[in-house]
């Protein structure tokens, strides 16, 4: 119950659809009544003037009532249309007397007009009219037989209620289905949007109820994307600011490291040296950042993933041969991908560079592309211990690197590739080079054929 009611009061449809029905239930059953009984009604009165008809019938031809039921012919099979016709005397043998026929024990002292009288053990409805001869004429009818025509006939007037009630009901569901719809599509399609991707919902099939709600949301949402605007912008600035002052300390140190001093200074200086590397490392992963959210549409050619692949392998060759990692590309198809150069080569530097940093020594770093019916991916996999199945919705926020890592990092790399994949429109899954030991990080961006 107690669900049921949290239904009613959170379901604007599932109110709806209750609230109509009801209505149209509670009115289907007034009107059924209102209807059967106005029917029941008028089919008495329509039997009313049947007796009466035949009463006047008899009086104006001058008949003599017959000596059976039915004002004519009795048979058992139209017991329903059976009428008595019979002269009331005020003495009840006056009838065998003058010759007349006595069907029904009807009292005597029957007033003229309509009336219903208990004859025998039956109830008739009977009128009684004074003709012109002076004799007074008995019409009757057994009430039973009458109120079974009536039920019968009133309850065919209730059918075109059965009918329309179930379908009025299932008319009012998809009615109201189709009138929620709008929001059930609007709210997948927010759904499925990326965190970047803050454009104006299209107010254009909407109903009018509806449009000045999203014209809040789309208002929302042109403040957020400015706001998001103005702190990126306030990042790249601040990381562009940086820039020289850091590169102007690495310059002194550099120098600094060529002058005499003892092996507890050059140690520390070292570590300073370090330090700086790392902030410079940190300071151009937020510029590149910056500059992938940055909304400025950059030109898009048809770019070769095996350019691609051949560019950063030049650059990483060095840092894989000082750790003996055997890198290169195993597959020999080639795809295009519409896109900004740029931004594929620094996707896949990314995370070539951490496929690098994470394998341990001698380790095996593969660049593949597989190609499908519809779709093509490009694959970067290694054999080091991989990411945990865990962390794989985590290590794509910006600064977040998997504890216990003492690699050399921003924690920005998959923030980078994330981003870029999401402006390219593809689509990226982690995995694990060997699915039986759990190890080793395969990383694979998907282009659907129209990004080709
Ligand atoms: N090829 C990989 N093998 C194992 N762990 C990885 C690999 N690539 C990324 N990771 C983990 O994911 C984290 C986030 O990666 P990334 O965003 O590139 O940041 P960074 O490399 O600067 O730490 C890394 O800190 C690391 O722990
Ligand atoms: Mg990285």
């Amino acid at each position: 119950m107690d669900g049921f009611k949290r239904r009613l009061k959170d379901s604007l449809q599932f109110r709806l659809s209750l609230t109509l029905s009801i209505s149209i239930l509670s009115i289907a059953i007034v009107a059924g009544f209102f209807a059967f009984y106005t029917a029941f009604d008028e089919a008495h009165e329509l039997q009313d003037d049947v007796l009466r008809q035949v009463a006047t019938l008899f009086d104006r031809h001058g008949l003599n009532p017959p000596d059976k039921g039915d004002a004519g012919n009795e048979s058992d099979s139209e017991k329903e249309s059976r009428v008595f016709v019979q002269i009331v005397s005020p003495n009840i043998n006056d009838n065998a007397k003058n010759g007349l026929p006595t069907l029904l024990p009807l009292p005597t002292t029957l007033a003229d007009g309509m009336q219903t009288v208990i004859a025998g053990s039956e109830n008739y409805r009977v009128f009684v009219k004074k003709l012109s001869t002076g004799q007074r004429l008995a019409v009757a009818q057994e009430t039973d037989i009458r109120d079974e025509i009536a039920y019968e006939s009133s309850l065919r007037t209730l059918m075109p209620f059965l009918i329309l009630i179930p379908v009025l009901l299932l008319v009012v569901a998809d009615l109201i289905r189709k009138i929620f719809k709008p929001i059930t599509t609007l709210s997948r399609e927010i759904d499925s949007r990326g965190d970047q991707e803050l454009h104006p919902i299209p107010v254009e099939p909407l109903p009018s109820e509806i449009i000045p709600f999203v014209g809040a949301i789309n208002r929302l949402l042109a403040r957020v994307e400015l706001s998001v605007g103005v702190q990126r912008r306030f990042v790249a600035d601040a990381a562009h600011e940086l820039r020289s002052p850091l590169t102007a300390l690495s310059l002194q140190g550099e120098r600094l490291a060529n002058a005499e001093m003892s092996v507890n200074a050059r140690e520390r200086l070292a570590t300073l040296r370090h330090g700086i590397d790392r902030t410079k490392i940190l300071l151009e992963q937020l510029l590149t950042l910056a500059k992938v959210h940055a909304e400025t549409e950059r030109i898009r050619t048809n770019v070769s993933l095996q350019k691609v692949y051949r560019r950063v392998l030049e650059d990483a060759l060095p840092l894989a041969e000082s750790k003996h990692i055997d890198i290169g590309v195993t597959s020999s198809t080639d795809f295009n991908i519409c896109a900004n150069e740029v931004d594929l080569i620094v996707l896949v530097k990314n995370l070539v560079d951490n496929a690098i940093r994470y394998t341990p020594e001698n380790g095996r770093v593969d660049l593949s592309i597989v190609t499908g019916k519809n779709e093509a991916s490009l694959v970067v996999e290694d054999n080091g211990p991989g990411i945990p199945e865990s962390e794989w919705h985590r290590v794509f926020d910006p600064f977040y690197r998997i504890p216990g890592n003492h690699e050399i990092g921003s924690g920005l790399g998959l923030s980078i590739v994330n981003a870029i994949v999401s402006h390219l429109g593809a689509s990226i899954h982690l995995g694990f080079t060997n699915k039986t030991q759990l190890s080793g990080l395969r990383v694979a961006v998907t282009f659907r054929s129209t990004n080709r």
